[in-house]
């Protein structure tokens, strides 16, 4: 089981977004306007629509953090919906028509509803601005033993970034703080932006990909012993689990697929200390789904934005006539928002395999694990080379 459990409620026009994350050890400091930083993060993007200049994100933190620490107990938080106001009892008409590339008409169909807006309001993006206030509390747990988990964008529909190998990724996740595209090539940033516009004047929307990384993992989190304990299988797993992510990838495994074993493999070399590292690190931080100690790299694909001011084909359930997409206010690009998503996720997965590795309930007892565990990133060399018999017990052939 999970050491961490992450549970949130809300609809989107509803009064107000509920978190609870139960698990997170005690005595892990939480300033407030950390929280609120990492929401201000997800809000912040060229691209973004009305929604996001309605609402101002503040997390209200109501329990398991006391004195600006953890306690151990569950922790709760609110995030309240400003657009509440403006919907709360106004009588709106059943949505019928559902529109393609949302869970309009598959929740629909599942839940029975007569109205899509039931369905709409959950499954809206809204809800990963709980997922980030959630990961900001396990980012702040994570930063305590110098774990840094941060993203920038790639490509914004056709327009990719050119990233050079050499360029390190602490400096790329500096550079994509300082534009709201989040992109650390500069050039790039000005046609993405250039593109993003084009699409809003089309009347028509853009994906991308984006890029995560955690910098200071360990090796040793993860396992290879059981297919739902295998670290790059959840990491997947978490990206893939944001609305609109349909491609995620560790290191640049499409890419490696296509090569040779001998192009790909990163080659085990050793520091003059004894510390073994990777040459490369096509494995993308994670072998055997285990993490090596290097660099955590993932990749994810977002789709367009579903909801398209040209409409599209679809038929009105109130009558089974064909019709076509009515347009609500929405984002044109996504990206960048979604990679502060992706952050909060993977800082949720790594927290949670960090708290089960080190054990223990408090940071007090956790940080002088995580000391011995960083040493025994020196390998105890020369290994024991007598030779042993392979059996099993009450084997005797
Ligand atoms: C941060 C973020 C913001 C989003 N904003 C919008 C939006 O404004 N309009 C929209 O139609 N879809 C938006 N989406 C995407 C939809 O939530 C998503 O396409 C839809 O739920 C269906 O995706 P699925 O097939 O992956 O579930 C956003 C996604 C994310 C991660």
């Amino acid at each position: 089981m999970s050491a961490l459990r992450l549970l949130t409620a809300g609809e989107s026009h509803g009064p107000q977004l509920t978190v609870i994350l139960e698990g997170m050890i005690a005595g892990v400091p939480v300033p407030t306007d950390a929280l609120n930083r990492e929401l201000a993060r997800r809000q912040i993007s060229f691209g973004a629509g009305g929604r996001m200049r309605i609402e101002r994100d503040q997390a209200r933190i109501t329990a398991g953090v006391m004195a600006g620490r953890t306690t151990g107990a569950p922790i709760a938080l609110e995030i309240a919906n400003l657009d509440y106001s403006a919907w709360a009892d106004r009588e709106i008409a059943p949505m019928t028509i559902p529109r393609p590339g949302h869970a309009d008409l598959t929740a629909a169909v599942k839940y029975g509803y007569r109205d899509l807006r039931l369905g709409l309001e959950r499954a809206s993006a809204r809800e990963t601005a709980a997922r980030v206030a959630a990961g900001a509390i396990c980012k702040l747990y994570l930063a305590q033993f110098g774990i840094v988990v941060g993203s920038y964008v790639t490509a914004i529909g056709e327009v990719e970034a050119i990233l050079s190998e050499d360029l390190p990724y602490p400096e790329r996740l500096e550079r994509a703080e300082h534009n709201d595209l989040r992109c650390p090539d500069p050039a790039a940033t000005e046609a993405m932006r250039q593109h993003i516009q084009q699409m809003a004047e089309q009347g028509d929307t853009v994906g991308g990909v984006f890029e995560v990384v955690a910098l200071g993992v360990p090796p040793g989190l993860g396992s290879h012993v059981h297919f739902d304990r295998r670290l790059s299988g959840r990491l997947l797993g978490a990206l893939g689990s944001i609305p609109a992510v349909k491609g995620v990838e560790i290191g640049p495994a499409f890419a490696n697929a296509r090569l040779p074993g001998t192009q790909v493999h990163d080659p085990i070399v050793r520091d003059p200390d004894g510390t073994l590292r990777r040459r490369s690190n096509r494995a993308g931080g994670l072998e055997g789904g285990i993490t090596t100690g290097e660099p955590i790299v993932l990749r994810a694909a977002m789709k367009p934005i579903s909801t398209t001011r040209t409409p599209l084909p679809s038929v009105d359930l109130s009558t089974g006539n064909p019709t076509t997409s009515r347009y609500e206010r929405s984002d044109v690009c996504a990206v960048p928002r979604a990679a502060v998503v992706g952050e909060a996720m993977v800082a949720w997965v790594l927290a949670d395999e960090l708290i089960r590795k080190l054990g223990g309930d408090s940071l007090e007892e956790q940080l002088p694990r995580f000391a011995a565990l960083r040493r025994s990133h020196l390998a105890d060399l020369p290994m024991d080379n007598t030779p042993w018999r392979f059996g099993y017990p009450g084997d005797t052939s």
